[in-house]
């Protein structure tokens, strides 16, 4: 049966665990300059962006050519599916060609459709509802930086936006607390929430959603934010950006969290919006690894579908 990656919880626990293991071997691998693999040799992999990217578009592209694939980096605004040709003729046509096809787009539904008409793996690199690959490697550095992830503490201060909603799910599965804190009336999806707080019942983690941005940040050993206004979002960045002055991620979360909790960012920053430079650029900083890890998460996820 063809798998796919349109949200974190298309892996359960054990095989999402499992794939931390091997994304933290190929990092070491890699550390000790074995690069290039010929594991994925002969295949072919689309990446298909309807959004601007860097870390993915990036990551992407050299994982997959250091797995012997040949990537191909594909824009809608190219291709038919900018002129009107549907989203089903696309899968059905790329999958004659291509052995998986990562997606940067809008709508989950349109993930959910090049999978249900396509018969290639379909990934998500990222949606308005989702960001799972942004989370492998946020989950990554968390257990790298901190030596584990059950019973750790994650405050996520911000937009209860697609990074956000995988970071519940993700942390719902591994036994992961996460608590996001988030202004009036911007707070986490409910049918997420109910996904992630599923999970969390088999995993005994502890999800909280909540305006107190200080009772939040309170003893937590990991500080998480992301951009006040997402991508398509530029519009509202005024309006927004009172209403989340409180969630900043800065000095004075850092003093009220953990004494060695760690800062995390998926990028890209805006440093003096979300997050202060002292905290981005500071010593509990691990975004730069965090950024890293996108490479070596997502490697071990394109073995994990087509290996
Ligand atoms: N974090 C992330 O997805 O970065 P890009 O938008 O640059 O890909």
């Amino acid at each position: 049966m063809t798998r796919h990656f349109l949200t974190v919880d298309d892996l359960d626990a054990a095989e999402l665990l499992a794939l931390l293991d091997h994304a933290d071997a190929l990092k070491a691998e890699r550390a000790q300059g074995r690069r290039q693999r010929d594991d994925l040799a002969g295949r072919t992999v689309g990446l298909l962006f309807e959004k601007p990217s860097t870390r993915t578009r990036v990551s992407f592209e050299v994982a997959v050519a250091e797995l012997g694939a040949h990537p191909l980096v594909l824009s809608s605004a190219e291709l038919q599916l900018g002129r009107g040709e549907t989203v089903g003729d696309t899968a059905r046509v790329l999958s004659r060609y291509l052995d998986a096809l990562g997606v940067r787009t809008f709508a989950q539904s349109r993930l959910e459709t090049l999978a249900a008409e396509g018969t290639i793996p379909i990934v998500n690199m990222l949606s308005d509802l989702a960001h799972p690959c942004q989370a492998l490697a946020d989950l990554q550095t968390i257990r790298e930086a901190t030596g584990g992830l059950a019973g750790r503490r994650l405050t996520y201060l911000g937009d209860g936006n697609n990074v956000a909603h995988s970071l519940l799910v993700a942390g719902a599965l591994v036994g992961l607390d996460v608590t996001v804190a988030h202004p009036e009336g911007h707070g986490p999806d409910r049918d997420v929430l109910a996904r992630a707080r599923a999970h969390a019942a088999t995993s005994g983690a502890e999800l909280s959603v909540t305006t107190d941005h200080l009772g939040a940040v309170a003893g937590a050993d990991v500080l998480y934010t992301d951009v006040w206004a997402s991508m398509g979002q530029e519009d509202e960045a005024d309006a927004r950006a009172a209403a989340f002055a409180p969630y900043r991620l800065d000095g004075d979360a850092l003093a009220a969290a953990a004494e060695d909790a760690i800062v995390l960012h998926c990028l890209p920053a805006h440093r003096g919006e979300e997050i202060s430079a002292a905290a981005i650029d500071g010593p509990q900083s691990r975004v730069w690894d965090q950024a890293e890890n996108r490479l070596h998460a997502q490697k071990a996820l394109l073995l994990a579908l087509l290996g």
